[in-house]
């Protein structure tokens, strides 16, 4: 998919704004990952997103998405942002990103999709680490409320301990 950032979509730097971009992200995930499952997709998350480097006003935006992996119900896209200076012919990559968009059925449920089946060397790297990412997402909630129970059963001196060190309790 592609657009021109229009003055519309400036911050207050006269750059784009983040959140155009995201609004993209979101739209493009959900084309790639409704086209493979042949069905409606809900997003459940976005992995990490660095702008890597501004978009400027009056650039065309390109974003490209395709599958990494898909479990029972959900696939995880990858897009791949760049940003073209249509007067220069430039063309740069200003980010990747990683949705994971969930199908859906008429009950608003999650529903099987057909199965990823990947055939080239690259395929299969990024289906290994698209299974990799989520197991990391489940042990990384896991941990967080982990943390969270320790540090809510802590009191205040313990916390400003901490606070002075870098290490976790
Ligand atoms: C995403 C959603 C459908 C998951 O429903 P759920 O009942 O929690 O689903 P389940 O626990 O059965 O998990 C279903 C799948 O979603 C995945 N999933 C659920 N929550 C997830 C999350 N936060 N991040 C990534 N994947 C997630 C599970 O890993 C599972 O994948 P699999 O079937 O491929 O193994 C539900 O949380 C939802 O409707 N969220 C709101 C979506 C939405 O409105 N998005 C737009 C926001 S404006």
């Amino acid at each position: 998919m592609s657009e021109l950032m229009t003055p519309g979509n400036a911050n207050f730097l006269g750059k784009v704004f983040g959140g155009a971009i995201l609004a993209l992200l979101d739209k493009v995930a959900y084309v790639t990952a409704s086209r493979f499952a042949g069905k409606i997709c809900v997003t459940a998350s976005f992995d990490r997103v660095d702008f890597h480097s501004p978009i400027e006003v009056g650039e065309l935006v390109h974003m490209v998405g395709s599958v990494d992996f898909a479990g029972r119900t959900s696939v995880q896209t990858r897009i791949e942002v760049y940003a073209e200076n249509i007067h220069e012919g430039t063309t740069r990559h200003t980010n990747s990103c990683i949705v994971t968009m969930v199908a859906i059925d008429d009950d608003g449920k999650p529903t099987p999709i057909p199965q990823l089946i990947a055939e080239t060397r690259e395929e299969k790297i990024r289906f290994l680490q698209g299974r990799a990412r989520k197991e990391w997402a489940k042990t990384h909630v896991t941990d967080s409320l982990e943390l969270l129970g320790k540090l809510e059963s802590m009191d205040d001196a313990e916390l400003d301990r901490l606070m002075q060190s870098d290490l976790r309790p």
